[in-house]
């Protein structure tokens, strides 16, 4: 086992004896700390290993270190970049961000089931808004492919919704590699109502004439969508998507199916509240719909797998599959900084 991964294990009792989202501050305190430190990023680069050259790809006309990536999140306000970067990640896709800033929903709002290496979450886009993260991005490290992932701000209403995400497009898309269009989080009223086809299509078309507007034609956009829809309806999405001119697809976002949860835990999980569960248990689900997006998807765009992968078995299965990239996200709570550096030795 790599230094990084067994230091974690050693650190976690105590990380998690705190709140999910104090132990998130905390780390995030550290890291913003060690990041200035000068060599400490060449260091760290040095202890975690680098990804080997033979991961590298070219995906969309973007020049990925390694098809690793790590999914939206976790670093929102694109704080901890040099960071993602050391520890091995290809990419890191940062976000949601809103166009304004909003404080998402109140605490707790964040909820770990360790022995099954769950996650559930109704964070509910919390986001300083695009105006501060746009400016931050300006001093984004080379060597990592950034994506930005964007959604709408809680009070605009469903037929807003378009305006919102040109807003946060406008702000973002120059800073960044690619987009995101985020319609599949569980936990802002209405917004996976944007998936049905009647209202994805004037969505992506309105998104696609900015991106003109702006002389961006050449940046890809991926549309993120959820685990919990019917095949039907993902097929029909899946075309809506295919026909766009959209670049490619990001699946899964977190799932409310509370099934994936072991019956002994269940009754905690309910009692948690609402919020989409994330990690191990979301695998199989996640596995199903990619491969579904898979077999229709039209041939050019590209495809990036998320949910539940948690090792480098995972990883490589989802690129036999046929996706282009990978993301992690609930893996990383549960095995610590170290698990990029040795997913990239997996592949
Ligand atoms: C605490 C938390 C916050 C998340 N926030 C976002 C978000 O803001 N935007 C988004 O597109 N996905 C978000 N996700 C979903 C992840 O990007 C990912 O799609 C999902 O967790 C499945 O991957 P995993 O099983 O590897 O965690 C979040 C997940 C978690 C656990």
């Amino acid at each position: 086992m790599s230094f990084l991964l067994s230091a974690y294990q050693t650190l976690r009792p105590l990380l998690f004896q705190m709140s999910p989202e104090t132990a998130h501050g905390v780390a995030f305190t550290l890291g913003k700390l060690a990041q200035p430190i000068p060599g400490a990023m060449g260091l760290l680069s040095a202890i975690a290993g680098k990804p080997s050259p033979n991961l590298a790809r070219e995906v969309c006309g973007l020049r990925f270190a390694s098809p690793l990536g790590l999914a939206a999140g976790l670093d929102k306000g694109a704080e901890l970049l040099p960071i993602w970067k050391a520890l091995g990640f290809g990419f890191v896709e940062i976000g949601t961000v809103t166009p304004r800033p909003q404080p998402g929903n109140p605490k707790p709002r964040l909820f770990r089931i360790p022995s099954e290496g769950l996650i559930l979450n109704r964070m509910g886009f919390n986001s300083e808004g695009a105006e501060i993260v746009a400016q931050r991005l300006k001093h984004r490290p080379s060597g990592l492919i950034i994506g930005g992932n964007i959604g709408k701000n809680k009070v605009t209403p469903e037929e807003q919704a378009l305006d919102d995400y040109r807003a946060a497009y406008r702000l973002i898309a120059p800073e960044v590699d690619y987009i995101a269009i985020n319609i599949s989080s569980p936990n802002t009223p209405g917004l996976r109502r944007l998936q049905a086809p009647e209202a994805l299509k004037p969505l992506l078309e309105g998104l696609l004439v900015t991106r003109q507007e702006m002389g961006l034609e050449h940046q890809p956009i991926f549309v993120k969508l959820a685990p919990d829809l019917a095949f039907e309806e993902l097929d029909a999405i899946v075309d809506v998507i295919g026909a766009s001119g959209m670049n490619g697809i990001i699946a899964t976002n977190t799932t409310l199916d509370r099934g994936i949860v072991s019956e002994a835990n269940r009754p905690k999980v309910e009692a948690w509240g609402d919020g989409g569960l994330s990690g191990v248990g979301l695998k199989p689900k996640a596995q199903d719909v990619n491969r579904r997006i898979l077999q229709r998807l039209p041939v050019g765009l590209k495809f990036m797998a998320c949910g539940g992968i948690s090792t480098g078995e995972d990883a490589r299965q989802a690129l036999t599959d046929g996706a282009a990239l990978v993301q992690i996200y609930s893996a990383l709570i549960f095995q610590g900084p170290g698990l990029a550096a040795e997913i990239n030795r997996g592949f």
